[in-house]
């Protein structure tokens, strides 16, 4: 079978195990067996997830290719024949696809001589908690003396057969927030007796909204979105506390920093002017997935016309934290196929794609490492 045939095979199995992030022990094994039947030197990169070797011609250096490995605990609604066996979890976020692409892009090389060496990290948890950070921190990659660095996301945002990049920051940086809102309850008739903290609520929602209309520069992106509300159960009682929380994207340091200082002072100010506490958790995610410039108009140049400049996506990745050790390029590989019916957003219970973006991807790295003579 040729690597794309076997990659296919690999994505339907992978497919069927999902596992959500540090518990990705099948995934894992599964890895860990179809590498060392190729031939490569591997070991696990935390409790989960595994890191392969490819010893180049010259050895001094390497080349990494990261796919992330965890699912979400969704249930599959697709039609697919080989649908998650694990009930409430699926690879609703594509990693299925991305796993089959490296490990494609293994079997395409296991045979082949390589003028560097390549090294590709499985990593676990992308989604949550984050794997990248703890692989760098682990100095498990220090021995490779890795110059460059490579990651894909399947995008179902853009037609299929196309490859979306820009240089400079292409996903954002986030946090999140949470808010406990403590007043005092009692009887919903009798309001002045209480500190009502469902309106509050309001107040506080409103002018955190205010933030990126009113305290950040026009041109610089920037989004505070409150996820969820919780409060109160009855309708004549006034409760004693409410909790919100939200996540914040910002694409500089400077704009997440004033975002962070603004819902603390507002918060700090509308408590006190309604003599109630409010107590504020700000927890610091990822760093923005910001693309070599010199590397990205290479890799630009390496694949031909399937090339789309993309604008900037405020969602995160936690490719950002190899980012900051070694200069890398992320991109993201088109999914979207209308004629199909393959439109489903990630993270939705009817994502799918189909094999031939499988196929896309490997040839993405295989061009990428032909135009750079490495192969
Ligand atoms: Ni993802």
């Amino acid at each position: 079978m040729d690597y794309y045939t076997k990659a296919v095979e690999y994505r339907k199995e992978l497919h069927k195990i999902p596992e959500v992030g540090m518990k990705e022990f099948k995934t894992t094994e599964y890895i860990l067996n179809v590498l060392r039947g190729m031939g490569y030197e591997v070991e696990t990169a935390l409790e989960t997830g595994v890191i392969a070797y490819k010893k180049g011609i010259d050895d001094s250096v390497s080349i990494a290719f990261r796919s992330d490995i965890d699912a979400l605990a969704i249930q599959e609604e697709t039609k697919s024949e080989f649908k998650s066996i694990h009930e409430g979890y699926m690879h609703g976020c594509g990693h299925d696809y991305h796993m089959a692409v490296l490990l494609g892009f293994a079997e395409y090389l296991k045979d082949i001589e390589t003028s560097c060496s390549i090294v590709f990290i499985f990593q676990p948890a992308e989604e949550s908690p984050g794997g990248a950070r703890p692989i760098v921190e682990s100095g498990k990659l220090d021995k490779f003396n890795i110059t460059e660095i490579y990651g894909l996301h399947i995008w179902p945002y853009l037609n299929q057969g196309r490859i979306g990049v820009k240089p400079g920051p292409i996903m954002a940086m986030s946090g999140e927030f949470e808010l406990d809102l403590i007043g005092k309850g009692g009887h919903g008739a009798v309001p002045n007796s209480t500190i009502d903290p469902i309106y509050i609520s309001s107040q506080v929602i409103s002018s955190l909204q205010s933030i990126v209309s009113r305290n950040i520069e026009p041109i610089d992106d920037a989004v505070v979105t409150v996820g969820y509300i919780k409060g109160g159960s009855v309708h004549n009682v006034i409760p004693g506390k409410v909790e919100m929380g939200g996540t914040i994207r910002a694409f500089r340091q400077e704009v997440y920093d004033r975002i962070k200082e603004r819902i603390t002072t507002i918060c700090e100010g509308i408590a006190k002017s309604y003599e109630m506490e409010i107590e504020v958790r700000i927890t610091d995610f990822y760093k923005p997935v910001d693309n070599d410039e010199k590397l990205t108009e290479e890799f630009i140049k390496s694949q031909g016309d399937a090339i789309e400049i993309v604008k900037p996506y405020m969602t995160g990745e936690d490719f950002s934290f190899y980012q900051n050790e070694y200069p890398g390029v992320f991109f993201f590989l088109g999914s979207k196929n209308e004629e199909k019916g393959l439109v489903h957003p990630l993270h939705n219970s009817k994502f799918q794609s189909e094999d031939p973006v499988i196929k896309n991807g490997i040839d993405s790295y295989i061009n990428l490492l032909k135009y750079k003579d490495i192969i």
